[in-house]
């Protein structure tokens, strides 16, 4: 089995479709910065539906079983869900899901579904207009996306996961009233700590709600027991409220990293492998594919890629609060969170 430095195996892989997004999410593409004349990359830089299958049939070798489609926005990517028909038939990937903001998950539903998407995790903030209009920077109001996760719904994606990135003074006080709505239909609201990725959103310390917080305001009006992890190296802390109706989650990246159990590897829009959110530098498979690299000679890559690896910036970051980040990390939009 492959493993990293650290004895970490390689089970999970996240790609990026596109580095496009139809919101400006402040803490991710604040719109002062990826304005009108922002230049995203050229459909040229883009792997190909045909190249991304080759890459996943050769991760999949190498023991990936878990795959999860980002963005950007992933919706915007054209015919998605021809690509996820490829993706599901590859040898040895059992669980396929996909991560979007749900603005184009109504008209998109239906298709995923019978492409092969069992499950399907939707970014919400708030659902306060106010609010969730200022997090996504595009003024849109919380109702398309709660009209599409019914959709999703309906056309059988399940689980369907809520995720919501709180920040202090942001949107903390409207994490009740999230709970509260999502609580007995199934869904699982997942609440994150707001974190220092990429570099362009003046992350501070102060700005993190730690999921201690976070459970605890919940639980004094909707009372909740802890739940074990589905699987080793689960990111969200499973929790199940008392009367039956239903769990949420909070994935305490800052407060309590979990790069110990982090099997997770990143594929970059433009074909780079990023073994960590928070790295610096990507390991190009785009260029040698492209330059008619051999099977034998990307396997290698991937092999030495993982094999080299010792990343573990959460724990690090934990360890030492105020020392600074890296220099230059990649964003969050180019490889998806
Ligand atoms: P399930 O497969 O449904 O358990 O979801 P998941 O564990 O793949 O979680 P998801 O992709 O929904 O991740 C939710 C959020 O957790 C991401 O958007 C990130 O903000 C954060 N996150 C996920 N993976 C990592 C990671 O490797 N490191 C850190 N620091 N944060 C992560
Ligand atoms: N901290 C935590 N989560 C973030 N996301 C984007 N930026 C951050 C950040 N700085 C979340 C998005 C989405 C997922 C892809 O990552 O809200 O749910
Ligand atoms: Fe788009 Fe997601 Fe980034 Fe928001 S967090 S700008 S929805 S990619
Ligand atoms: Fe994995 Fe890096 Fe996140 Fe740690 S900080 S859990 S190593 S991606």
């Amino acid at each position: 089995m492959l493993t990293d430095h650290f004895g970490r195996p390689m089970r999970d892989l996240r790609i990026s479709v596109t580095d496009r997004c139809n919101f400006r999410c402040p803490y991710c593409m604040p719109a002062e910065i990826y304005g009108e004349a922002y230049e995203f990359l050229p459909r040229a830089d883009i792997l190909t539906f045909e190249e991304l299958t080759r890459l996943v049939s050769l991760f999949a070798e190498q023991g990936i079983s878990k795959l999860r489609i980002t963005g950007g926005e992933p919706l915007l990517r054209n015919d998605l869900s021809q690509l996820l028909g490829m993706l599901t038939n590859i040898e040895g990937i059992n669980d396929l899901t996909l991560t979007t903001n749900g603005y184009l998950l109504g008209q998109f539903a239906q298709d995923l579904k019978n492409a092969g998407l069992a499950r399907i995790t939707i970014s919400l903030d708030s659902l306060d207009d106010d609010v969730f209009k200022a997090m996504n920077g595009r003024g849109f109001t919380p109702d398309r996306v709660l009209d599409a996760i019914q959709t999703a719904s309906d056309v059988g994606l399940s689980p369907i996961k809520i995720n919501c990135v709180v920040q202090k003074g942001v949107n903390d006080h409207t994490i009740v009233d999230l709970a509260r709505h999502f609580k007995g239909t199934g869904h699982i609201v997942r609440y994150i700590e707001y974190m220092d990725v990429g570099n362009r959103n003046g992350w501070r310390s102060e700005h993190v709600v730690p999921a201690e917080e976070i459970i605890a305001k919940i639980d004094a009006e909707m009372p909740l027991e802890p739940v074990e992890s589905n699987y080793q190296g689960e990111v969200a802390t499973r929790y199940r409220y008392k009367d039956g109706s239903g769990e949420i989650g909070v994935i305490a990246s800052v407060t309590k990293p979990f790069c110990g159990d982090c099997t997770r590897v990143r594929l970059s829009t433009d074909g780079q492998i990023f073994t960590c959110l928070f790295a610096s530098e990507g390991i190009s498979l785009m260029t040698p594919l492209r330059d008619g690299a051999s099977d034998d000679e990307l396997r290698k890559i991937l092999v030495d890629t993982w094999t080299a690896r010792t990343d573990r910036y959460s724990e690090e970051r934990a360890a030492a609060p105020n020392a600074p980040g890296s220099p230059r990390k990649i964003e969050m939009f180019q490889i998806g969170g």
